[in-house]
């Protein structure tokens, strides 16, 4: 599979490392509005560079592309690509509306293309683990989830189109609560039915920095979550309660279970933990394009965005906002 990469930024390097690990995949373009950028991760593998990604998709070079741009761009891109019969890996979010979700769905669904959602949560070792360790059946169900990740959101902290809700979306809660949302229902085990968040907005810049989220899941699992800018220390972790014991995952420190007054270690971290989940997600994306289905459902990426938006409008409002109740298929829990 020949692969094209749509913007060069953040995780650029780590998209392309995997499609250079994997057997049959070769990135051969990249395009970047940003022509050094493009350059910088395709010069060491050969690959073609683009600064309009209209060219790349029209090159002849690609079989599919992953798409790595800012939130709104997605679906244009997407609906770009898919007419011209191109796979698409997209970045998480999928889109900042749920009609883009639907629009780039029935436009991949329409011109018979496969379309998956970068979740990389699903692919990272120690949250593996966990999955795997709450499906061996030693702790009982999930009763409870508890999910606290640090980010920045000063001004300078991050390209300047995070601070554009137009572009992003929103802020903090978007970008960095999408991983959390993500994770807390699929390992907790059932789609939310009700979102109670509250938002700030600190350090002058136009979106929120900071959030608290409540879900409660069909399942009636309650999770909570809380994404804060600037913490005096940096915090990713996930715990999850069960009836038996509780799990905590920590991409620095590795997988841990409690249970009976003991710990133990279920997952040491590794450097190149990381590396290994975007090879992972990349080689589950090639095996979706196959007709294998993907570990991350568009259903469940859609539901990220609804999390997300339902989220905004329970800070709003100031009240819980229900979430549509839908059927828990193991296809959209996945
Ligand atoms: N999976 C993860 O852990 C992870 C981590 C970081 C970011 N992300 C996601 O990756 C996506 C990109 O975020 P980022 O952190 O790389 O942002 P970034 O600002 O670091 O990079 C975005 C790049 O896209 C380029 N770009 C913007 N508009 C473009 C266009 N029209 N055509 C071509 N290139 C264009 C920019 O020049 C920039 O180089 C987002 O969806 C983000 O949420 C995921």
């Amino acid at each position: 599979m020949r692969i094209g990469l749509i913007g060069a930024g953040a995780v650029a390097s780590l998209h392309a490392h995997a499609a250079e690990s994997l057997p049959h995949v070769r990135l051969t373009a990249v395009c970047d509005l940003v022509e050094e950028a493009a350059r910088k991760v395709a010069a060491p593998l050969g690959a073609a560079t683009f600064t309009d990604y209209r060219d790349l998709i029209g090159s002849g070079l690609v079989d599919a592309v992953i798409v790595n741009t800012p939130h709104a761009l997605h679906r244009q891109m997407v609906l770009d690509a898919a007419e011209l019969g191109l796979h698409v890996l997209v970045e998480k979010p999928m889109a900042t509306t749920l009609a883009d979700c639907d629009a780039m769905r029935a436009a991949c669904d329409s011109a018979g293309v496969t379309m998956v959602i970068g979740h990389i949560q699903h692919f990272l070792p120690e949250k593996v683990a966990a999955d795997a360790l709450l499906a061996q059946g030693e702790c009982g169900a999930p009763v409870m989830v508890h999910d606290y990740r640090s980010t920045d959101y000063r001004p300078g902290a991050r390209s300047a189109w995070f601070f554009s809700s137009a572009i992003a979306g929103g802020g903090a809660l978007m970008n960095i609560g999408a991983h959390c949302l993500d994770r807390s229902v699929w390992l907790g085990g059932a789609t939310a039915v009700s979102v109670t968040a509250t938002t700030a907005q600190r350090f002058g810049v136009a979106v929120e920095t900071d959030g608290v989220i409540q879900l409660e899941l069909a399942n009636e699992l309650s999770a909570s979550i809380s994404v804060v800018s600037d913490a005096p220390r940096r915090i990713d972790e996930l715990m999850v309660v069960c009836e038996r014991g509780v799990i905590t995952a920590d991409p620095r420190r590795g997988t841990f279970l409690r249970r009976d007054g003991h710990t133990r270690v279920i997952l040491e971290p590794s450097s190149s933990d990381i590396p290994n989940a975007f090879r992972a997600q990349l080689a589950d994306f090639v095996a979706a394009v196959a007709g294998e289905p993907s570990r991350v459902s568009l259903d469940h990426s859609r539901h990220v965005v609804e999390l997300v938006l339902a989220a905004y409008e329970s800070a709003m409002l100031g009240r819980p906002v229900a979430v549509a109740e839908r059927p828990r298929t193991s296809a959209a829990l996945a």
